[in-house]
């Protein structure tokens, strides 16, 4: 019976030896220690054991039987680690190859400046209004108290898309359309693209602007001179100072353009600001009382602050950039110098 288990001790072991592959392992497992394998059906000769042997003889068959799986089991992991070194030899990297370059893109400098002024407006409690661009000669007009006949319309070379359509020339109707639909207090900014047909050095047909409105009790020129003179601060730099000068805008009474400090020569006098030391950023004023009651709003009770500036103007200012065209050539050069990365 030694014999028997030496033999299959020993063949167990020299056919492991030649073994190459997982599936080869698992058929000679089931051939030894397998339900109907070797080591298993040594079990069969039990009946033939004296009743004293018994014990003994199981035990034996066992121990042969744990005995075998072991050398399965060293065999199963030096098989499983030479398995993962072709595989990672199959799977090398250089790592001395040159990389790709991966080209990425960047924000365009008007969308880096609108949200400044969106971050610096809202920080201050206004809420973002976007209206249409394609709007009707009532928003565009003739609720901010330009009439049909009103010479102010050849302020704007406005597009018309028939006699009541137009693009919006003005981001001032958004006034118009959050005063309809809202009650006081309001406090909004409308950012958004106006078309004027116009186009040399410093105008585009398509250009941005973003229009401030405040509406509520007691608002008057000094609460626009104080929003604006923070605003200013936070855009361009702390020493940057405001200046009003009376102007004309029908939808506002009294009506403001507001210059600022030149941000190259800090108000001392360059080719910036053409020797003045000052740079108009925008339009603003005391909301018209007629706008007020175009929207519903009683001009006895509220008052308002309007404002509106343009994105490409701030641009130019903050960059130094003198032609309006270079923002909107799409010029990779030029957009490239605004990467923050
Ligand atoms: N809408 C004016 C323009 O495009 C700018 C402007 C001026 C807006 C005065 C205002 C304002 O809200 O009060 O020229």
């Amino acid at each position: 019976m030694q014999e028997k288990f030496n033999q299959i001790r020993q063949s167990a072991i020299e056919s492991l030896a030649s073994v190459t592959s997982m599936r080869e392992i698992g058929e000679l497992r089931a051939k030894y220690v397998g339900k109907s394998g070797e080591v298993t059906s040594l079990l069969r000769s039990m009946k033939d054991i004296p009743n004293d042997q018994k014990a003994s003889f199981g035990k034996m068959v066992n121990d042969l039987k744990d005995e075998i799986m072991g050398y399965f089991n060293v065999k199963e992991a030096e098989l499983k680690q030479k398995e993962l070194e072709s595989q990672f030899e199959k799977e090398a990297l250089d790592i001395t190859l040159p990389g790709k370059k991966v080209v990425a893109g960047n924000l365009h400098p008007l969308n880096i400046v609108k949200n400044e002024i969106i971050n610096a407006f809202t920080g201050m409690g206004f809420e973002i209004f976007e209206g249409p661009e394609i709007e009707t000669d009532y928003y565009c007009f003739q609720a901010l108290n330009i009439p049909k006949d009103h010479p102010a319309r050849d302020m704007q070379d406005t597009f018309y898309i028939n006699d009541d359509i137009v693009l919006r020339s003005q981001t001032s109707t958004g006034q118009v359309r959050v005063m309809e639909n809202k009650k006081p207090p309001i406090k909004i900014l409308s950012p958004g693209r106006v078309y004027r047909s116009d186009d040399d050095a410093s105008h585009s047909p398509m250009f941005h602007q973003c229009e401030g409105l405040v509406v509520d009790k007691g608002i008057s020129l000094c609460d626009l001179q104080g929003l604006l003179d923070e605003f200013v601060k936070i855009i361009f730099d702390k020493q940057t100072k405001t200046r009003l000068r009376p102007s004309y805008f029908p939808f506002t009474e009294p009506s403001v353009e507001v210059d600022v400090t030149c941000s190259k020569c800090h108000g001392k006098g360059c080719s910036l600001c053409k020797g003045t030391g000052w740079i108009e950023i925008l339009g603003a004023g005391v909301v018209n009382k007629k706008v007020l009651e175009n929207c519903g709003i009683d001009s006895n009770v509220y008052s308002g602050l309007a404002f509106g500036l343009g994105i490409e103007r701030v641009t130019m200012i903050k960059y130094g950039i003198t032609d309006i065209r270079t923002l909107f050539e799409n010029n990779v050069k030029f957009l490239k110098q605004f990467d923050r990365r």
